[in-house]
């Protein structure tokens, strides 16, 4: 994959594909801000390195799904607002994606300056990979970076085609995932836990299977496990468990048996209601009586975790143990964090509940990385090819 390294950017307009797909919410005046800007922050280091090599920053991203469609709720007007007051460069942002108004934009801009295009998904070509879209966004700039890790699995025109059209390079956040991604599948030190959560099996298949063949321990919590233990006979009362997800967890018991060893709880913290102010116990055991669900992996068993995490040469974690943003729920999650960051092995972290887990416990800084990817990380660790990351592989155009 081609780096920053091999390209020469001094004085040209580059195009940067970030990812800032991120969560909005109501301002007080109504309009909307954004509500979680770690993709933002992560992005500014090859923002900043290209600022300081004398590049003119043409940023493009995607902004939830608006379906070809312009749709003022999803402009990145919040997303620039909140990019001013990371960078002390000048950042404008375009009245389009393209179009002669943005392309005389693109003329004027200075060195070290930035122009954000508007939501690259208010034009319909966008995720038809379309190669005349993907020619309009290459005529504005001389040079393509790609930075958006969290979009790599999707063969869109800004991800993809226009790598084709352009001397390309990965930036420096998509450089990190890839190496760290990399180090967890390929290269782990032994012994590799995994821990996964998260509500279904379904989403998570194809990642636990990878799991399977080379880690030496999976840790299963949130709803996640109820599939599992269902699958096992025992009661699961009314927790959160499909009977597709029973025949999932049955597939993957019958092979974890020649593979890894995989672990589920054998305790529970159990609600009458998914909410915190609900009646609510710890079982000791897994036997989920009726009218009650599983809302949290038990004392006993977020301990075990937790030891299994701190003996690890390597952890992997994607999902909560239980229901984190709900008081009672929130001590699985909790412990088996505190143990990841304390952890002396490698340690990536990877899902958005994960990562707002940790913020919650102020402990983003105490795992070696942290992806920003969603099904961008799964389809990696999955072993997948993503078309972002391969468009980069190619022969390209020289630069
Ligand atoms: C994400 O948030 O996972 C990425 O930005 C991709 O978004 P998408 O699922 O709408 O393509």
């Amino acid at each position: 994959m081609r780096t920053l390294e091999s390209i020469d950017v001094q004085g040209k307009r580059v195009l940067l594909r970030v990812d800032f797909n991120v969560p909005l919410a109501d301002g007080r005046d109504g309009r909307p801000l954004v509500a979680d800007d770690t993709r933002i922050v992560a992005a500014l280091k090859t923002i900043e390195e290209l600022r300081a090599r004398g590049a003119r920053l043409v940023v493009v991203s995607h902004l939830g799904r608006p379906r070809g469609e312009r749709d003022e709720r999803l402009s990145m007007a919040p997303v620039v607002a909140r990019l001013r007051e990371l960078t002390d460069a000048r950042v404008t942002l375009a009245p389009a994606v393209v179009g002669s108004a943005v392309k005389a934009l693109c003329e004027e801009l200075g060195a070290g300056e930035l122009l954000v295009l508007e939501n690259v998904r208010f034009e319909p070509g966008e995720t038809r990979n379309d190669p005349a879209f993907a020619r309009a966004l290459a005529d504005l700039a001389g040079v393509y970076v790609n930075d958006a890790f969290g979009s790599a699995h999707r063969a869109h025109a800004s991800t993809e085609g226009v790598a084709h059209l352009l001397p390309s390079a990965a930036g420096r956040l998509l450089e990190s995932e890839v190496r760290a991604l990399s180090e967890i599948v390929e290269h782990p030190q032994p012994p590799l836990v995994a821990v996964l959560g998260g509500a279904k099996v379904a989403d998570k298949i194809a990642v636990i299977d990878r799991f399977l063949q080379i880690a030496d321990v999976l840790l299963i919590g949130g709803a996640m496990c109820f599939p599992f233990l269902a699958a096992q006979g025992h009661a699961v009362g009314d927790s959160l468990c499909s009977r597709e997800d029973v025949a999932h967890a049955r597939g993957v018991l019958a092979q974890a048996r020649s593979l890894a060893r995989l672990e589920l709880p054998r305790d529970l913290v159990i609600g009458e209601r998914f909410a915190a102010d609900t009646e609510h116990r710890v079982l000791d055991g897994v036997e989920v009586p009726a009218g009650w669900l599983g809302l949290d992996i038990g004392p006993a068993s977020a301990a075990r975790y937790a030891s299994e995490v701190e003996r690890a040469g390597s952890t992997f974690w994607n999902g909560p143990m239980g229901a984190f943003e709900l008081e009672p729920f929130a001590a699985g999650t909790r412990v088996v964090a505190e143990a990841i960051a304390r952890a002396p092995g490698l340690t990536v972290v990877g899902g958005g509940d994960s990562a707002a887990a940790l913020a919650q416990l102020g402990l983003q800084a105490e795992v070696d990385h942290l992806s920003t990817g969603g099904g961008a990380t799964l389809e990696f660790l999955e072993g997948k090819r993503l078309p972002g990351i391969a468009a980069l592989d190619g022969a390209g155009v020289p630069s």
